[in-house]
């Protein structure tokens, strides 16, 4: 076991070693997602965060174990498309904004997995979340994997950086994993994506995930309600088509915009997780 995952194994204590500039004691929600992952990234407080937080998660399974359920069929959903994109499409190069902690199958993970040679460039805004990534990815040292600290507001910055790593003459890959749902205003996420779809070859991808509203279903919007009350985020819940509108103009990839269980499953036994979209289109 390398130094920094033996440094933050689960079970450890507050006093356990922690990257420079990273407080122990302080909880903080990338952190919180790795430990709810099943990760290491975490400490004895992130994970005493999660269980008072999430103990009045909604859903079949509920509390902090149905929490777990939803956020695993999330990164489930992310791996099968990321080795999808490799394995499948070709694609070599991912540009991952707001990507949290690189844990768990994260981007890196999954394609190298696939291709030993992909090259991922991670951008989140949270320095918090850029300090504790580069430790973990110290090791990764071929160059090919790089963490900015970035906004997904500034494209042209984000491609600047980006492009020291990625060579955008080439087929890249877009992840947008729980980010769109940030932007309120649904032109201005269509636009933002657009700005960066523009610095991209034909053949490239973008891949999203989006919390979910159900247009039918009142008992399940009250329940994402209570939820948005729980995490105390605002986050933009849109329907089915209000995504699949993102895709305007790109050829969506089969099955199109759907549940997380429903990205190409390998197995579709267990409890159903909270409606969250996912959906990955290829630009012409
Ligand atoms: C819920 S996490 C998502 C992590 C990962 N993409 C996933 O789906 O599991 C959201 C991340 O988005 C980052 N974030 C929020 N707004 C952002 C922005 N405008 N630009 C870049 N990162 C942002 C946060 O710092 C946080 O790490």
């Amino acid at each position: 076991m390398s130094q920094s995952a033996a440094s933050h194994r689960e079970g450890a204590t507050v006093t356990d070693a922690a990257p420079e500039g990273i407080d122990p004691r302080i909880p903080h929600v990338p952190r919180v997602l790795d430990y709810l992952l099943g990760g290491t990234a975490n400490f004895e407080c992130d994970r005493q965060a999660a269980a008072h937080a999430f103990a009045g998660w909604p859903g079949e399974t509920g509390g902090v174990e149905g929490v777990k359920v939803d956020i695993r069929h999330a990164r489930g959903a992310l791996g099968r498309i990321v080795r999808h994109l490799v394995k499948d499409c070709g694609v070599r190069q991912f540009l991952d904004i707001a990507s949290g902690l690189p844990t768990m199958d994260n981007v890196h993970l999954a394609a190298r997995s696939a291709a030993p040679d992909a090259k991922v460039v991670y951008v989140d805004n949270d320095p918090l979340v850029v300090a504790h990534a580069r430790h973990l990815l110290a090791e990764d040292t071929d160059g090919g994997v790089s963490f900015l600290q970035g906004d997904f507001h500034d494209p042209q910055d984000v491609l600047a950086r980006a492009s020291r790593t990625l060579d955008f003459s080439q087929p890249v890959a877009l992840v947008l994993f729980g980010m769109l749902h940030f932007v309120e205003d649904f032109a201005e996420g269509a636009r933002l994506l657009a700005a960066y779809l523009d610095a991209m070859t034909p053949g490239s991808y973008v891949a999203v995930s989006h919390f979910a509203k159900d247009d039918e279903d009142t008992e399940m919007n009250a329940t994402l309600d209570a939820l948005d009350k729980q995490l105390g985020e605002a986050v933009v819940r849109r329907t089915r088509a209000e995504v699949a509108r993102f895709f305007d103009g790109m050829d969506t990839v089969e099955p199109g915009v759907v549940e997380t269980q429903n990205w190409r499953p390998a197995d579709t036994s267990g409890p159903a997780p909270l409606p969250m979209w996912v959906g990955v289109a290829r630009k012409r």
